[in-house]
């Protein structure tokens, strides 16, 4: 059985509902036992799961709710030593109001932790790309000066009167040695970004799905988007490097979310599945406006895009890094709308 998850969900109307009965609970337990027992120190689990899935200012308002229901409980109780419930009472309001303070700072550095991988990836993928366009204008350049010197040198022999057939026959010659070396040049760098494959090891595909989730929460709650997955159970590992499957992942999905800009219904949903045999299946299917006709072939191949901000370099390097691992990338029309995106990765051998 596929598992399924609906992470953005709970942080809805199922969640709110959760934390008022339990809120609710907690405060009829604490106004009908008698003052010894300090049952307000629970508000301190509201304030924990507030602090997972609400804003900052939600969760200091929940904080002092769970306060001040507190106080109404010690002034509503009417059994045991006034004295205790003082006490306990204090004892309540001072761990809710710690409690809500730590946690706060916590999600805080985790949401810049993320903030600062989710950079990280993109500086990445900027910094090599400078660096390759760098260098392959630096090595292009010579040969293609070259050529547009002999391409002016022949067309003076040859607009000579007479023509120098000899030595426009040379400067040709020399046109075709440079445009060789530039292509040649070509062949080398492809051959580089090929082999640019990082430290591979044994991966649980589902786990790489599940730890790349998060890296991309932040940008999936500001398009208001879902993120769904189905992970298919026991598939086997494959042999990859996971900061670059999780860089196709990421790409795949940003553009999901792109194309989902302006519709009614923003869903992506993240699949893990066995493919042909001895092969492990992701896709990323969105709901968004879906592919052109004419598009599918085109959208792999570098600096193509339709956005106006866009590099059209993330299918480009998704599919470079998928290639070299032995896998392949392909876009297919959605059903029943947006479009599917799928990479496929060789399962690794199992060990003897
Ligand atoms: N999920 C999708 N739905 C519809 N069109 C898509 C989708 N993913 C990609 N495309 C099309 O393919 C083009 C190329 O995508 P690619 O990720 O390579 O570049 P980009 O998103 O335009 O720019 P960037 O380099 O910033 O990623 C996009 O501009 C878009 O037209
Ligand atoms: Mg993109």
């Amino acid at each position: 059985m596929p598992r399924t998850s609906f992470l953005p969900l709970l942080g809805g109307r199922l969640l709110m509902v959760l934390l008022a009965v339990l809120t609710a609970v907690i405060f009829v337990l604490d106004t009908i036992t008698n003052f010894e027992i300090a049952v307000a120190v629970l508000y301190v689990a509201i304030v924990l799961i507030a602090v997972q899935h609400l804003g900052r200012r939600q969760v200091v308002m929940v904080a002092a709710g769970c306060m001040a229901l507190t106080m109404l409980s010690f002034a509503l109780t009417r059994t045991g030593s006034v004295a205790s419930g003082l006490v306990n009472c204090a004892i309540s309001l001072v761990a809710i109001a710690v409690t809500t303070t730590l946690a706060l700072r916590a999600a805080a550095a985790e949401a810049a932790a993320r903030e600062a991988q989710a950079q990280l990836a993109h500086i990445t993928r900027v910094t090599m790309l400078g660096e390759l366009t760098a260098s392959i204008a630096h090595e292009l350049n010579q040969p293609l000066a070259a050529i547009v010197l002999n391409g002016n040198a022949a067309l003076r022999w040859l607009a000579g009167q007479p023509a120098n057939l000899d030595e426009a026959n040379k400067a040709a010659e020399r046109i075709v040695r440079d445009a060789v070396r530039a292509t040649d040049l070509i062949k080398r760098l492809r051959g580089l970004t090929k082999k640019a494959a990082g430290k591979a090891v044994r991966l649980d595909l589902n786990q790489t799905v599940t730890e790349t989730l998060p890296l991309i929460q932040n940008e999936v709650s500001r398009h208001r988007a879902v993120l769904r997955t189905e992970l298919a159970d026991a598939l086997p590992r494959v042999h990859a490097d996971p900061v670059q499957v999780q860089q196709v992942i990421l790409n795949l999905i940003v553009n999901a979310l792109e194309a989902m800009k302006g519709e009614p219904q923003r869903e992506v949903t993240v699949l893990t599945a066995l493919g042909q045999p001895g092969e492990v299946l992701v896709s990323i299917h969105d709901s968004g406006r879906g592919l052109a006709a004419a598009q599918p072939d085109q959208i792999f191949d570098p600096f193509y895009t339709t956005k106006p901000d866009g590099m059209g370099m993330g299918l480009a390097i998704s599919r470079s890094i998928v290639e070299s691992h032995g896998g392949r990338i392909w876009a297919q029309a959605g059903v029943p709308r947006g479009s599917t995106f799928t990479f496929s990765l060789p399962a690794a051998r199992e060990r003897q």
